[in-house]
């Protein structure tokens, strides 16, 4: 009995010492992020106790909170997040779609929100529009971005075959470089931020490549991962080739079920002249035409026959269903997607519980 006591009193003893600890590092975070633009720097290097940790993520949906509390693994060693971001894949599949497809950001949402993601790959699925053009949408757009922060809206007019994917990709280097998120950050210019979130710095680039993806395609996200990491960063240009016969990736240009190219395509596409004087047409063929003549894409990818056209009805561009699959494209309807969600498993994953029994 006695014995007992003394262990729970020691016990008790080092409960005010553990909390001490925790209230001083939060005090030292604290005065760290009010401090935070002077000592940018410093944070950069340190990143606190407070780690937004580049983990192998996929920001749709609900996972979008990655902001782990792990005091463990970052406070001590500041040459590790570097390490790591070495080996980090980063990628941006943008979703061309329309404002008023919220069905289909939906079901979106639940088919890339549920795919694993492989480590040290991040992959951002967003979905991508112009301008807002009804008083609902203002509400129920809104109300989505507030939810899922997935959501780009580009300052154009809906179109098609009118420059959409010029603006899309002309705007991206803007909307994620380093400058406009501080200016976001520290905008009053007094020294004190509004932000009290201490964020680490963006990575640059901001994504190793950028896709341009429809909706009525399905990408299988390890896969596209792996097919990715031996290739360049730079310079590349990667898709499905058109025409569906061709196999050279040079001849002529990458289909619209979903094509990426690397960071530099990207910004050359917002300071070459060559794509905004030539913005009518096709886009995707369009988009082939800007690299030719810009001489850009030196490096390409042909990943055909990893992406094809759903089996049914057959025709050059599609191909049976096999397990090495970056992406099936013209799921047209429900009964389409259902298939191969089925044939890849999508549901493998569910964890058994006694809330419900699917057979
Ligand atoms: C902290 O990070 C380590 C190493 O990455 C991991 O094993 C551990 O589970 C993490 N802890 C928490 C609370 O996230
Ligand atoms: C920090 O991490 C790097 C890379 O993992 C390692 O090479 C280095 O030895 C570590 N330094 C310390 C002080 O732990
Ligand atoms: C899109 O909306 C923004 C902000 O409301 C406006 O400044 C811009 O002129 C609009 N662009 C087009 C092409 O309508
Ligand atoms: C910043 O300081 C200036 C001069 O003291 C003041 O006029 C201004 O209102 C301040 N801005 C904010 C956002 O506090
Ligand atoms: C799906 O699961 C089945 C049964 O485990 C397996 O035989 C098949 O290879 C899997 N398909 C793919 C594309 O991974």
């Amino acid at each position: 009995m006695k014995l007992l006591t003394k262990a729970y009193s020691r016990h008790v003893h080092h409960r005010p010492f553990i909390l001490s600890s925790i209230a001083f590092i939060l005090f030292f975070c604290l005065l760290a992020s009010i401090n935070e633009v002077r000592f940018d720097r410093l944070l950069h290097l340190g990143q606190c106790a407070i780690s937004k940790l580049q983990y192998p993520s996929i920001s749709t949906s609900t996972t979008t909170t990655n902001a782990a509390f792990n005091s463990s693994s970052s406070s001590s060693n500041a040459t590790n997040n570097l390490a790591a971001a070495d080996d980090e894949i980063r990628i941006l599949i943008g979703i061309l779609t329309l404002p008023d497809q919220y069905p289909r950001r939906h079901f979106l949402r639940m088919v890339y929100g549920t795919q694993p993601v492989p480590k040290g790959a991040k992959i951002d699925v967003k979905f991508v529009f112009c301008n807002l053009t009804k008083d609902d949408q203002t509400v129920l757009v809104a109300l989505e971005i507030m939810r899922y922060d997935d959501i780009i809206i580009l300052d154009c007019k809906e179109n098609m075959n009118n420059g959409k994917t010029f603006t899309y990709f002309s705007s991206l280097p803007d909307m994620f470089s380093d400058d406009s998120q501080k200016m976001l950050k520290s905008d009053d210019g007094n020294g004190t931020t509004t932000s009290s979130e201490s964020s680490p710095p963006p990575p640059s680039p901001p994504y190793h490549y950028v896709m341009k993806g429809d909706d009525d395609s399905y990408f299988r996200l390890g896969n596209l991962v792996s097919s990715l990491r031996p290739l360049p960063r730079d310079d590349l240009y990667y898709g499905y080739v058109i025409p569906c016969p061709s196999m050279d990736p040079f001849v002529e240009y990458m289909s619209g079920m979903g094509y990426l190219v690397s960071w530099d395509i990207v910004e050359w596409i917002k300071e070459s002249e060559i794509p905004r004087n030539h913005l009518d047409g096709p886009e995707d063929k369009v988009f082939g035409a800007w690299l030719k003549e810009g001489r850009r894409g030196r490096n390409r990818h042909n990943a055909k026959w990893s992406m094809y056209n759903f089996p049914v009805p057959p025709s050059g561009c599609t191909h049976e269903f096999w397990p090495d699959t970056i992406a099936v494209h013209l799921l047209k309807n429900q009964p389409k997607w259902i298939e191969t969600l089925k044939y890849f498993n999508a549901t493998k994953d569910l964890k058994p519980s006694k809330l419900y029994h699917i057979p």
